[in-house]
């Protein structure tokens, strides 16, 4: 099922389809042990509880995969993220859009998902991804929820308040 969450959330788009997301599926006792130490108080139990918690991260790297991911203008590409700052903004915003496809897929696939960021980044960065380029951006558990488990769903802005036409 985790393979079926990842082959729907693969198909989301990314800049230049630079997939800069990386994901650590956690899923034995250790290692989300390892992780809960890392987090708030509030979060840990989120985190031992849950069958999964998946670590999202942000490779500043991820432009040595584009002779792969567009093998049709891989070089190019590659030199205008190699401009100053272009790899840490891409890897942000498209390493979080694909955090976004990671819930919006598992959501449809029936799953409950808690997005966490209360937890130390650089902690987890130094546990999980040493020796890497890759950034903690979030972290999210994944399971089926009971009534006790999940927060009530709160309200959302209306139309009007979130935007207009123009
Ligand atoms: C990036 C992100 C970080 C979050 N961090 C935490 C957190 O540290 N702890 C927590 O309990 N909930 C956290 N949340 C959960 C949100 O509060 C919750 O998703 C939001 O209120 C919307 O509710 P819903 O999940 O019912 O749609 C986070 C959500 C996101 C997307």
């Amino acid at each position: 099922m985790v393979r079926d969450l990842y082959e729907l959330l693969k198909w989301g788009p990314t800049s230049a389809n630079s997939s800069p997301a990386r994901f650590i599926w956690l899923r034995t006792t250790e290692g989300k042990a390892k992780l809960a130490g890392l987090a708030t108080e509030k979060n840990r139990p989120k985190i031992l509880e849950a069958p999964l918690t998946v670590i999202i991260g942000n490779d500043l790297d991820f432009a040595d995969a584009l002779p792969k991911l567009m093998p049709q203008n891989a070089e190019a590409t590659q030199k205008a993220f190699a401009q100053p700052g272009m790899s840490e903004v891409t890897a942000m915003r498209n390493g979080s859009l694909q955090g976004a496809y990671l819930i919006i897929a598992a959501r449809a696939l029936g799953l409950d998902c808690g997005p966490m960021s209360g937890f130390d980044n650089a902690g987890v960065d130094r546990a999980f991804f040493a020796g890497t380029r890759t950034q903690s951006n979030f972290i999210c558990s994944i399971g089926y929820g009971t009534p006790d488990s999940v927060f009530p769903r709160n309200p959302r802005l209306s139309f009007e308040d979130a935007g207009h036409f123009a």
